[in-house]
């Protein structure tokens, strides 16, 4: 299957250690596609092309000494598109939950979302909180000790991001990514009492999270 192969290229120039599947989600409007274009591919565009269903890009990052080839999933924040999104969250092994600091509704949303992760998502799922459009100073109506509050509420991590002016972008990723290691990887190899002779057992722990997400779709 397409998931069992894109695990394990490790050595190879072009390869990578581990393959992590993020996933972000939030109301329409909110800025994920624009955050995924920076994130992947470091532009931004001001009009607003709405997201019809899903949509993946692909970015190859380095922690510590391994190379982990993200796979993020962008969804559409209209209700329309409810149906085929939620059929996404099984496979995440992180979620970005977005809202839009100058846009009030986006941000009471939250709490919808987080119940969507909770009915649809892996538990345990690695998540943190977003506060985008950080750049609208003028506009902002959600305060930073709001996003804070409400991150603290469900023990989330909480950045304030603007995809157009490239703030913290690379840190809301990079931070995800770092859970999902800590979780799916490093207390993996902690608790083996003998060190595997190759890393495919950790391969098979975070590949197997997986399970029924990528068929027939993988790039
Ligand atoms: P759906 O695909 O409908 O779910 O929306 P989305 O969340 O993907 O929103 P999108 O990324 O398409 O951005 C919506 C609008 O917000 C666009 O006009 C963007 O240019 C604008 N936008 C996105 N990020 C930022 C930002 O960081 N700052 C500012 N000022 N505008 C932004
Ligand atoms: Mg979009």
């Amino acid at each position: 299957m397409a998931t069992t192969a894109a695990a394990s290229n490790s050595g190879n120039n072009s390869g990578y250690d581990y393959l992590m599947k993020l996933l972000l989600i939030g109301d329409s409007g909110v800025g994920k596609s624009c955050l995924l274009l920076r994130f992947s591919e470091d532009s931004f565009t001001p009009s607003f092309i709405t997201t019809i269903g899903i949509d993946f890009k692909i970015r190859t990052i380095d922690l510590e000494d391994k190379r982990i080839k993200l796979q993020i999933w962008d969804t559409a924040g209209q209700e329309r598109f409810r149906t085929i999104t939620t059929a996404y969250y099984r496979g995440a092994m992180g979620i970005l939950l977005v809202y839009d600091v100058t846009d009030e509704r986006s941000f009471n949303n939250i709490h919808n979302w987080i119940r969507n992760i909770e009915q649809h998502a892996n538990e345990g799922v690695d998540r943190i909180l977003i506060g985008n459009k950080c750049d609208e100073e003028g506009k902002k109506v959600v305060t930073t000790e709001q996003g804070q509050k409400l991150a603290d509420e469900y023990g989330l991590k909480f950045l304030e991001t603007s995809a157009k002016s490239n703030i913290n972008v690379d840190e809301a990723f990079f931070t995800l990514a770092r859970d999902i290691k800590k979780r799916l990887i490093d207390s993996n190899a902690d608790n083996s009492t003998q060190p595997p002779k190759d890393s495919s057992q950790a391969k098979i722990n975070i590949d197997s999270q997986s399970d029924g997400y990528l068929a027939g779709r993988c790039c």
